[in-house]
């Protein structure tokens, strides 16, 4: 198996359609945001950034004290801005954006430049796959992803591989929309939203990536459901950036109808 074949759709969304671009997104940044605290009366494209950092903030803030000896990667960094602001802000010791399309990897290097040039031992963006990380065994303190998962084509790889990476007592956090168990979830997604139709995403039941963690090494193995932040400020988002009819209006619906909702998983290797 070529682990670091590009899906059509993947690499199609990330290539010459730049994501990131797209009125839903703001910044460079590529997630749905967490929009805790922030006022939905109108908001501003600034507070569409400040809702992705924020998504990132949730995630980083899951990784123990004391973070500045923590070595850590991103997989499926995009422009690499959240890898960028883990080392700001959190100041771990290094970080490492991953990400499968080497367009992603240009314009990860280019928007951090001067980052990079900052903290030339510290911040790095590399090309890899989630199925096969670019990291000898063991070498990593901590893994993280934000919305990307629903791209990977299986989890059960991505989970063997964060296992490969991570010393003992590691951790793991992934956030991003899971599926709800069941045969005809995944069709109901796809007459749903485009994005599940045409192969950019995969319903991936959360109950099986949290068993795949556990069957890989990982003890610890904790699920939040963070959906009330993400989709109601969403989708009040988009309700002036794209048409009403847009299919992205159906992921409010597909949350309350209960076929997905958008997850914090952690998880430590044993
Ligand atoms: C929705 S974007 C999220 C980017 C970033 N995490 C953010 O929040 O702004 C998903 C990213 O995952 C990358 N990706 C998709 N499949 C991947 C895989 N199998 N391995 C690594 N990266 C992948 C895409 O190229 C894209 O840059």
């Amino acid at each position: 198996m070529d682990h670091n074949h590009i899906p059509p759709t993947v690499r199609r969304t990330y290539g010459t359609d730049d994501l990131a671009k797209a009125a839903s997104f703001a910044g460079g940044f590529i997630n749905f945001g967490d929009w805790q605290g922030i006022d939905l009366t109108a908001p501003t494209p600034e507070d569409r950034v400040h809702s992705q950092e924020q998504l990132y903030r949730r995630v980083l803030r899951a990784f123990p004290e004391p973070r500045v000896q923590l070595r850590l990667a991103e997989v499926g960094c995009g422009r690499g801005l959240g890898a960028a602001l883990a080392l700001r802000e959190f100041r771990f010791a290094a970080v490492t954006g991953v990400d499968i399309h080497p367009d992603q990897i240009e314009r990860a290097r280019a928007v951090n430049a001067r980052a990079l040039a900052t903290y030339p031992d510290r911040l790095a963006f590399t090309l890899g796959s989630a199925a096969q990380l670019p990291f000898s065994d063991g070498y990593l303190d901590g893994v993280f992803s934000v919305e990307a998962a629903q791209h990977f084509r299986e989890l059960t790889g991505f989970a063997r591989e964060c296992a490969r990476v991570l010393r003992p007592g590691g951790r793991l956090v992934v956030t991003t929309f899971f599926s709800a168990p069941g045969p005809e979830v995944a069709e109901r997604l796809k007459i749903l939203l485009a994005s599940f139709a045409d192969g950019l995403d995969v319903a991936h039941p959360l109950g099986d990536f949290t068993a795949d963690l556990t069957r890989s090494g990982f003890t610890d193995v904790t699920a939040e459901s963070i959906g009330t932040d993400v989709w109601p400020g969403l989708d009040r988002y988009l309700t002036d950036a794209v048409p009403a009819a847009h299919w992205s209006r159906n992921f409010l619906p597909a949350w309350r109808s209960g076929l997905l909702d958008y997850h914090l998983v952690t998880a430590t290797r044993t």
